[in-house]
């Protein structure tokens, strides 16, 4: 394989300008992150401030409804509330140890800004964050968070003022200040060695639920299933079980209101390949090749592309990615918290309503689902949806 390439997708599409950190930080990678060393001191933070393992619960009443035996791997648990701070305190005890004193990101919906500002407290480091000035607007609790945890929330106003164009400021800024700063990117996209940088630090997802479910059920699950925005947690909840070639690996995108033509978040289902933020990978875009807007009710979902290496396990087949609109997310959200006394977060439930919808066809089957996060950031949304 190519290096930096899964499959035909991948690559480093970047300025010249950028290529400097990106080797630097492909050399990290291999010389630092992938010591025992590094891995001591990171699974002592997991355990100690993020509270791993997190939980692996089954769902007794959504069990005995659907006929399907229903599983979560909590990462709603973790410290800050989301599978986010398993890869912002990798990416943080990196810069740290490395000797970089800013710890730099872009966030959509807030989540990943306020797992790297955690970080950065925890680490003593400095904090930049980039945000679309729309999402300022929309996502003002959590500017408030990370402002508290001594960030600084920079607004963009360039394009359509959301995730892609925060994208786009911080790989500038990065360009610009990367010698005292380490871009610590939000999900597993993004130029090379991004993409493997973080599905490194979100594996532990899946090394944990394996165990934790061959423990309780002593067997391996027939699926396990997670939504799919960048593609971290799935590419987290898949990475343990990707030589089990029985298990199903099943990614969810988010379909918007399902309306034909409607603005959606689903590049494996309804985009095509192109380049987009260094990598070539499927793209919600024009025939021309524009990139077109994106959306869902999960606002961590709300991203015209993907990671490369989900657009290349679609293609090889290994994982399939289902399709979940607006309405179906509420009605997950709704039935998880009513029969189980769990508030998932609206991206969460993408993968949740998933088993729900296509319960006929898996009766009698084990499914862990990822729980990716907690739902009390969408409560606003949901109660502007659902009264
Ligand atoms: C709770 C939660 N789940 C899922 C996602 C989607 O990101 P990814 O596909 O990288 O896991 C987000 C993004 O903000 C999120 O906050």
């Amino acid at each position: 394989m190519k290096k930096g390439y899964f499959g035909d997708f991948g690559g480093q599409f970047v300025p010249e300008l950028l290529m400097p950190p990106l080797l630097e930080l492909e050399t990290v990678l291999n010389e630092v992150v992938r010591t025992d060393d590094f891995r001591a001191r990171l699974a002592g933070e997991l355990r100690d401030y993020v509270g791993r393992p997190s939980a692996l619960t089954r769902c007794p009443t959504l069990s005995e409804r659907t006929g399907v035996d229903i599983w979560l791997k909590r990462e709603d648990l973790n410290h800050s509330g989301s599978h986010k701070i398993n890869n912002t305190i990798g990416q943080g005890l990196l810069t740290k140890m490395i000797g970089k004193k800013v710890l730099m990101a872009e966030t959509g919906a807030g989540q990943h800004g306020v797992a790297t500002a955690t970080a950065a407290a925890r680490f003593g480091l400095s904090c930049v964050v980039f945000m679309g000035a729309l999402d300022v607007e929309r996502q003002s609790h959590n500017v408030h968070r990370m402002k508290l945890l001594g960030a600084e929330v920079v607004a963009v106003e360039s394009g359509t003022r959301t995730l892609k164009d925060a994208i786009n400021a911080a790989l500038r800024y990065w360009i610009a200040e990367q010698r005292s700063a380490h871009y610590c990117f939000g999900t597993a996209a993004g130029p090379h060695p991004f993409p493997e940088l973080v599905h490194e630090f979100q594996a532990v997802i899946s090394r944990e639920a394996r165990a934790q479910f061959l423990e309780r059920a002593g067997r391996l699950p027939h699926a396990v299933v997670a939504c799919v925005g960048g593609g971290s947690n799935a590419i987290g909840m898949f990475h343990e079980f990707l030589p089990d070639r029985g298990v199903r690996l099943i990614g969810v995108e988010a379909g918007g209101s399902g309306e034909p033509g409607c603005f959606n978040s689903a590049p494996l289902n309804l985009g095509a390949p192109g380049v987009l933020h260094g990598m070539h990978t499927q793209l919600l875009q024009t025939k021309e090749g524009q990139i077109l807007p994106s959306h869902s009710i999960a606002p961590g979902l709300d991203y015209p592309g993907v990671g490369p290496e989900h657009s290349a396990l679609q293609a090889s087949g290994r994982a399939e990615y289902g399709l979940v609109n607006d309405a179906q997310a509420l009605a997950a959200f709704q039935a998880l918290t009513l029969s189980e006394g769990i508030l998932p977060a609206l991206e969460s439930c993408h993968a949740l309503a998933w088993v729900l919808e296509n319960a006929a066809a898996l009766k009698g089957q084990s499914v862990i689902v990822c729980l990716s996060g907690r739902g009390d950031k969408d409560l606003d949304i949901v109660e502007q949806n659902l009264g």
